[in-house]
């Protein structure tokens, strides 16, 4: 075992056992993330839904079924990439997380971007944005501006690329969006 898979493996039991926040009561599964561990495009969602949270998995639900097509848009599959949450585990009602959930639990995310080391980091919707922005030392700006655009950081891993995405679940609320969703993923193109 190379040190990489014993060091998932143990982030992966460190996150399942969780007591960090409030959600590690409520939660019935702890969503680690899914996907190739060398990937070159690592997407961050919000949180668990539902249904992650019953089956433990990322994106199994309505936005999940959104994030295959646009994957499916570029001829790929989700098994290509990394998929993965800000939150681990599912705040009750999908409310939004809170400052203190996501403090405790991105130092996971943290070292879930050190195992895969992915080329690129794709966020999904304003949380995602909102943390990997300060972490690399972006000046946020509205979603609306600039989604789909590439920004290139120069991280202690190397240079990588940041593309602010819209999340997936806008779709589901205004089926307009996917096309510029589409459009959006396009960027990501020539990434894998
Ligand atoms: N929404 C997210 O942000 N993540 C999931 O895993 C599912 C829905």
């Amino acid at each position: 075992m190379t040190e990489n898979e014993a060091e998932r493996i143990r982030l992966e039991e460190e996150i399942n056992e969780c007591q960090l926040c409030e959600l590690g009561k409520t939660r019935k599964k702890a969503v680690v993330g899914a996907g190739s561990l060398s990937a070159k495009i690592m997407l961050i969602g919000e949180a668990p839904g539902y249904y992650e949270d019953l089956n433990g998995k990322p994106f199994v639900g309505k936005a999940g079924k959104i994030l295959d097509e646009l994957l499916e848009s570029l001829g790929r599959k989700r098994a290509e990439v990394y998929i993965t949450n800000i939150l681990k585990c599912r705040p009750p009602g999908n409310r939004n997380p809170s400052a203190a959930e996501i403090k405790a639990c991105t130092p996971f995310l943290d070292a879930q971007m050190s195992i895969i080391d992915p080329e690129v980091i794709a966020t999904l919707g304003n949380f995602s944005l909102t943390y990997i922005f300060a972490k690399f030392g972006l000046t946020p700006d509205k979603i609306g501006k600039i989604h789909g655009k590439v920004f290139t950081v120069g991280t202690i891993a190397g240079i990588k690329k940041v593309v602010p995405l819209y999340h997936p679940a806008v779709a589901t609320y205004n089926p307009g969006m996917k096309e510029t969703l589409k459009d959006d993923f396009k960027v990501l193109a020539d990434c894998f």
